[in-house]
């Protein structure tokens, strides 16, 4: 390619690239954060809505950020930078940073992830759920655990994207879904199981009228597929324009869709078999940390290997998903100062680890981050992506998403184009305005506890 780099790293094989992908996108996000917002958001409905945006915005914004990547072949400031002119590499600074922001507080929760896993083997879950989530959630303890998540993260990206990043992703994605689908045929005998399906599969029609249901269903359909960050685009730049990017772009966001809705269904019925729903609905951040251990206890025994295996599942989730944040933040440092991998890896993981330190000890803080990032700046990207994609550049995105696609997919493209066009940028507006007035509100309730 005409980018000037001697010898970019690349994805040696379909399976490495799409899994890695979808390592990216299966995360915290499809287990902690979809359980807790598909309960503060009434369960069906919002999980109704959170399929429709994942279909309707998901997939042809993440085929923007594929497509944008492959041209390019450069992370992206860089990738912007050409495509697009100076003014728009500033936008690439604006992922970067979403990228690390995420990354900073994600491995504070993946920490309590490890935490919980190893203690269901060495102790069991404790009585008082609360208490030792508060616990977990501060103190010396949350930093060493997020210390810990980051080293070995830090371990994975040094090694490269083929033999770090595909080589894990190939090996611990199959054994995720395996887990999560093992603990879903489990739950299912649990006695009572079925006032959990009911709340989680039967939308009601008031919740499905609330803008905030939908504004919450959008932003968790971006954040579960990675989007609005240039995590796609950086994953997609690895790539060669043989692959085809509509259909492996479908196959992650079903992927991804899949690992967060069968784990609703290990989640509900679990926490409504126990008369738990309180706990989930009550906190935010904490409430899967805090209801699920407590249903893991009472179980006693059969409690502590589901536990362990719950735990397992969201850790792995988690190491794949920081390493694309990783990923892209380091990969950025390289192309743009040209400083080998292993060193620009390990700045990035310092400056990330010890800008986590402050939401590792304040769970407010943490929960604020979230909305930042999770909220506004993911909303606000992938508005820019479109609009990037629909209006500065459709026709190399019509040239570029047809390379390498089936006569299927080549057929789609023009009207993928056309939905990010006039589609997607309206919708996301709408969503943003949502957005910012949500977040506005947090920020305000977090001051105001803070002071
Ligand atoms: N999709 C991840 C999850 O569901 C979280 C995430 C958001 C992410 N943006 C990202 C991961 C960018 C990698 C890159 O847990």
């Amino acid at each position: 390619m005409a980018s000037g780099t001697v010898s970019r790293e690349a994805f040696g094989s379909r399976a490495g690239f799409i899994l890695a992908a979808a390592g990216s996108a299966v995360g915290l996000g499809n287990m902690w954060r979809f359980s807790y917002q598909a309960s503060e958001g009434g369960g069906a409905a919002f999980v109704l809505l959170y399929v429709v945006m994942t279909l309707l915005l998901g997939i042809p914004i993440m085929l923007a950020e594929f497509g944008l990547g492959r041209r390019a072949q450069l992370t992206p400031i860089g990738a912007l930078r050409k495509l697009a002119g100076h003014r728009w590499a500033r936008v690439g600074y604006v992922f970067i940073i979403g990228c690390g922001l995420i990354l900073s507080y994600y491995s504070v929760i993946a920490g309590w992830t490890v935490r919980y896993a190893i203690e269901s083997i060495v102790r069991g879950f404790p009585g008082d759920a609360g208490a030792h989530f508060a616990k977990v959630s501060s103190g010396s303890g949350a930093v060493a655990f997020h210390l810990g998540f980051m080293a070995v993260t830090l371990a994975i990206v040094m090694a490269g994207v083929k033999s770090g990043i595909e080589r894990v992703s190939l090996v611990l994605m199959p054994a995720l879904f395996f887990i999560v689908i093992g603990l879903a045929v489990w739950a299912a005998t649990l006695p009572g199981a079925e006032a959990g399906y009911s709340v989680y599969l039967k939308p009601s029609l008031a919740q499905l009228k609330d803008p905030s249901v939908w504004r919450a269903a959008a932003a968790q359909a971006f954040f579960s597929l990675s989007l609005g960050m240039g995590a796609m685009l950086t994953f997609a730049s690895y790539l060669s324009r043989r692959q085809d990017m509509p259909a492996s772009a479908t196959i992650v966001a079903f992927t991804d869709f899949g690992v967060a809705f069968v784990s609703g269904l290990v989640v509900f019925p679990v926490i409504y078999s126990l008369g738990l729903q309180g706990a989930v609905s009550d906190s935010t951040v904490g409430a899967l940390f805090i209801a699920l251990p407590g249903a893991f206890e009472s179980m006693g025994a059969v409690g502590r290997v589901v536990g362990l295996f719950f735990f397992i599942a969201l850790a792995v989730g988690a190491v794949t998903s920081a390493i694309a944040l990783l990923e892209v933040v380091t990969a950025s440092v390289i192309d743009e100062f040209g400083i080998g991998r292993r060193k620009a890896a390990a700045g990035t993981a310092l400056v990330v680890a010890a800008l986590g330190i402050m939401p590792a000890t304040d769970l407010d803080l943490l929960g604020l981050a979230d909305k930042i990032a999770g909220e506004l700046l993911l909303v606000i990207g992938v508005l820019l992506i479109s609009l990037l994609a629909g209006w500065v550049l459709p026709a190399e995105m019509r040239d570029e998403l047809a390379a390498g696609a089936s006569p299927f997919w080549q057929r789609q493209v023009p009207r993928i184009v056309a939905v990010l066009r006039w589609f997607v940028p309206p919708v996301i507006l709408v969503v943003l305005y949502f957005s910012l007035r949500g977040t506005i509100a947090a920020i305000a309730a977090f001051a105001g506890g803070a002071g």
